[in-house]
């Protein structure tokens, strides 16, 4: 397998509630298991060697769920920031992020954010980014404003990517998305540019190390070009 050092894999986790309903559980049982199963890819990925990988967790369009669904979503992030994160960033070296407008969160997930992404901030394993309370469009809204906030007249690309919400993951290699879906929902508009997509019928609470090999041993079989000619490609 090439060196995924400097590897960045965006995952957009769904199908939790399929996953449940095949069961016969409630919605909320699948997210759970969901969180189960973005542990285990985390570990799987600093295992592996990845530098970056980039989860959805929550969108700006997901608050039009029901309340009951919300608020076990945002509980669920509680405990998973206070004892699951801990717990990799401490045994597992994994630097951890959380991007979004964490400012419209609740005063106490704010905190529990900060103090993670603060102790987290030196560790030298994976960064694990986790996009919650994120959408694709007010990212780039929330940078254009900043630079409308300034004294900035004109602006290159990386520029504008200094005032995103995480400027180095400005590049996802490979954008994998779960549960059969095949599309974008909002999610790293600016970032995929150039990714490559993979998407797997495996619903979210299912996939594990050995989908995750599968998915960069397809990505190392593409052929990624930039616009140049065959040949010169750098992958
Ligand atoms: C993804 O699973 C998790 C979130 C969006 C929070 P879903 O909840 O979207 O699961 P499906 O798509 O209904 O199966
Ligand atoms: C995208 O999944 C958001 C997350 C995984 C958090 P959704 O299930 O919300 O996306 P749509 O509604 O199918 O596009
Ligand atoms: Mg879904």
């Amino acid at each position: 397998m090439k060196s995924l050092e400097h590897m960045h894999i965006a995952i957009i986790m769904d199908g939790n509630g399929r996953w449940a309903k095949k069961k016969n559980r409630p919605r909320n049982f699948g997210h759970r298991e969901g969180l189960k199963a973005l542990e285990r890819v985390a570990k799987a990925a600093n295992e592996l060697g990845i530098k970056y990988l980039t989860v959805f967790a929550f969108s700006t369009e997901n608050w039009q769920r029901p309340r009951s669904e919300v608020d076990f979503l945002f509980k669920l992030l509680r405990s998973t920031v206070r004892n699951e994160f801990d717990k990799l960033q401490q045994e597992e070296d994994i630097k951890i992020k959380v991007i979004g407008r964490i400012d419209e969160l609740e005063d106490d997930i704010q905190s529990d954010i900060n103090r993670i992404e603060e102790v987290s901030k030196d560790n030298d394993g994976l960064q694990l980014t986790i996009a919650v309370n994120y959408g694709g469009r007010a990212e780039i809204v929330d940078a254009l404003n900043k630079a409308l906030n300034s004294d900035i007249k004109a602006i290159s690309e990386e520029e504008f990517n200094e005032l995103l919400y995480a400027p180095e993951i400005n590049n996802v290699d490979l954008l994998i998305r779960t549960a059969n879906e095949k599309r974008v929902s909002n999610f790293l508009l600016w970032q995929i540019s150039y990714a490559e997509l993979y998407f797997t019928s495996t619903l979210w609470p299912d996939f594990d190390k050995i989908d995750l090999e599968e998915a960069i041993e397809e990505y190392n079989s593409r052929k990624r070009k930039f616009g140049k000619l065959p040949g010169e490609e750098l992958n």
